[in-house]
């Protein structure tokens, strides 16, 4: 009998005042309504475990009498019920449920009535017609209870857990279809079997002591808490399981049923979801670069070995702190937009330069690589920071800057060496000059023949030309002169213009053969004078070279300046000279690499450095005619560009 049923019966035989059992044709007392209960003394919620016979004192063939009269239709007799010690008389009537299956175990209603005797059947029996009326009524209840049970059944059946109903010695009583796939066993393998079959072996050593234990004490260990647990498959493997147990009574016997759930994926999903989280965990630990988790209001949640290396301090010290409190006051701003912008912006990661302050004092110069975690609903959660130390990197650039520079200073001074020819010439001229005026001032005086007129004019031309002996020197010394680099915003044309003056202090400069084009109204460039110059006077120099090799008479040689799009200026240098073979063009950014006899193979290459330090390029373009053209870019000023347009 179901608990459904059962239940059902209840709700049924509670309604009337009259005492009724319901019993089995084997007397077994499956359920007793509560005035049966009160009646006998029994105890209404656990029956299932007593048969009629040893309810009353009367001889047990007298209740077999009584109950196959009522297993054939109808019955009734009086027995004596044994209630508290005493004997207490009682009428029975019996009928069979009309409506039990064929072929099940018949059920009997019993309807009791105290202290009526034997002879008062009769009275009994005339109110058979109103209890066939109930009996009627019981029949369709059954009818829906097997209704119920069927669909019951096929609840059980669909359900995705294995469900397994064992008696209190652990003997399986019924399992689902769902056993089928899930251990490999058939139902009717199972039932019958003590559950254990389906533990491992360590589990099945505790569990008959576990259910005696509970058995004994009533507490509940698993019941109606549920555990995960290690099943066993019929083929010997094992699969982690959820196992919900829950306990009633059917026929007044205690059943368990387990619900078991197969949690074999969700493991393997547990169990790959951690694998990834601790490569993740790794990764982030053991990266090179710093990294930070925070929340999004920039609270520090995490921070891995690299970080705290980088700022000299500990974990300890850096979780819960908040990142602006690490962050150059100066920076902070910039940090924030970011992490606004980010949010807002929705791009995978925005990157940004900052100080971080070390637990020294110092500030560290890092880049910053911010990216925002999302959930599952795409909301950004928290944030996450790769913190990149610039200190060696910026620490290398100012190596590589110095030794440029000294490198650019060490060729100055070459080329002043290999102009000193030329630069003497031009000194002595003047001084030449000077000489000549003075000489001439003191003839005049001595001959006394002094107009004052003359000798003004003398003495002016002695100073113009002292002037022009100091120009050549302080461009020289500007030349050489070793110093920091200073970047001055002024215009091309004039570092141009300038830089032709030192060229020509060059003996081989054809000072008739240099062309101006400068182009009027450029934007400012931002550079080092010296520096550019030195770059002017190499291509300069570079290619009165070419020309001079082969076409000593075509001394062509043009300076060009023009504004390019977008925000550049171009000089060039136009020669009309030998031009250049393929194997040369290949070679000629090269450090030492020259053609030339005398040359260092210097000038080039360290241009090069010297203009893309500046933002620029420098190459060259074969010209169409003879010879080439050397060229280099300057980021001009755009704000400046902008303001003139205006
Ligand atoms: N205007 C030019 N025309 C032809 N060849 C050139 C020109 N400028 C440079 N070169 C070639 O590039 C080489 C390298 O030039 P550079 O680096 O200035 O070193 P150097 O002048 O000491 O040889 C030169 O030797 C020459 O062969
Ligand atoms: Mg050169």
């Amino acid at each position: 009998m179901s608990v459904v049923q059962r239940q059902a019966f209840e709700d049924f035989a509670g309604c009337f005042a009259e005492a009724m059992l319901l019993v089995q044709r084997d007397g077994r007392v499956l359920a007793a309504n509560a005035a049966a209960a009160s009646l006998l003394g029994v105890d209404a919620e656990n029956t299932g475990a007593s048969f009629l016979r040893e309810l009353v004192t009367d001889p047990p063939q007298a209740v077999e009498r009584l109950l196959r009269e009522c297993a054939s239709g109808q019955g009734g007799s009086a027995l004596a019920f044994d209630v508290a010690g005493e004997s207490v008389a009682v009428a029975v009537q019996g009928s069979v449920l009309a409506s039990t299956a064929a072929g099940a175990a018949p059920l009997i209603l019993l309807r009791l009535t105290e202290g009526q005797a034997p002879g008062a059947l009769d009275s009994l029996s005339r109110q058979l017609a109103a209890l066939d009326a109930e009996v009627a009524q019981l029949r369709r209840l059954q009818d829906t209870l097997d209704a119920t049970e069927a669909g019951a059944r096929a609840i059980v059946d669909t359900a995705v857990d294995a469900i397994v109903t064992i008696d209190e010695r652990g003997v399986i009583q019924s399992a689902n279809v769902v056993v089928e796939s899930m251990f490999g066993y058939t139902v009717s393998e199972l039932v019958g079997r003590n559950v254990k079959v389906l533990m491992t072996s360590t589990d099945r050593d505790d569990h008959d002591h576990h259910l005696q234990r509970y058995l004994e004490t009533g507490v509940k260990r698993i019941i109606g808490i549920g555990r995960e647990v290690v099943a066993r498959r019929k083929d010997g493997t094992l699969m982690p399981a959820e196992l919900a147990v829950g306990e009633f009574f059917a026929g007044g016997e205690r059943r368990f049923t387990g619900f078991i759930r197969d949690i074999s994926d969700r493991k393997l999903m547990e169990e790959r979801l951690r694998q990834r989280e601790e490569t993740l965990r790794v990764t982030l630990e053991q990266a090179p670069a710093g990294i930070v988790t925070m929340t999004l209001d920039g609270d520090i949640l995490g921070v891995n070995r690299a970080l705290c290396r980088v700022l000299g301090r500990s974990e300890a010290e850096l979780v819960g702190r908040r990142f602006h409190d690490l962050c150059h006051a100066d920076d902070v701003a910039a940090c924030t937009d970011t992490a606004t912008r980010l949010l807002r912006e929705r791009v995978p990661s925005l990157e940004v330069g900052c100080r971080l302050s070390h637990r020294d004092g110092h500030d560290i110069v890092v880049h910053v690589y911010l990216a925002v975690v999302r959930d599952a609903f795409g909301d950004a959660s928290s944030l996450i920071a790769q913190v990149v130390d610039r200190t060696e990197e910026l620490r290398s650039a100012e190596e590589a800057r110095e030794h440029r520079e000294r490198l650019a200073q060490a060729s100055r001074v070459m080329i002043m060496g290999e102009m000193a020819a030329g630069i003497a010439h031009e000194i002595n001229q003047p001084l030449a000059a000077i000489a000549t005026y003075s000489q001439a001032c003191r003839r005049m005086l001595e001959a006394g023949r002094h107009d004052a007129t003359d000798l003004l004019d003398a003495l002016s031309e002695v100073g113009a030309q002292a002037e022009r002996a100091g120009e050549v020197i302080r461009r020289l010394r500007a030349l050489v002169k070793q110093g920091e680099v200073r970047r001055t915003a002024v215009a091309i044309n004039d570092v141009v213009t300038e830089a032709i003056g030192l060229a020509h202090l060059d003996s081989r400069s054809p000072r008739a053969g240099l062309e101006l084009d400068l182009e009027a109204a450029l934007p400012s460039v931002e550079i080092d004078v010296v520096q550019i110059q030195q770059v002017l006077l190499n291509l300069i120099r570079n290619a009165v070279e070419a020309t001079e090799e082969d076409f000593a008479e075509a001394n062509l040689i043009a300076v060009r300046t023009r504004a390019r799009a977008p925000d550049y200026v171009e000089v060039a240098v136009i020669d009309g000279g030998a031009g250049l073979s393929g194997d040369v063009a290949d070679k000629l950014f090269e450090p030492f690499f020259t053609t030339k006899g005398s040359g260092m193979g210097m000038g080039l290459s360290i241009s090069r450095s010297i203009i893309s330090a500046h933002g620029g390029r420098l190459g060259f373009t074969r010209n169409e005619g003879r010879g080439t053209t050397f060229w280099f870019t300057l980021p001009s000023l755009v704000e400046e560009k902008r303001a003139a347009a205006r």
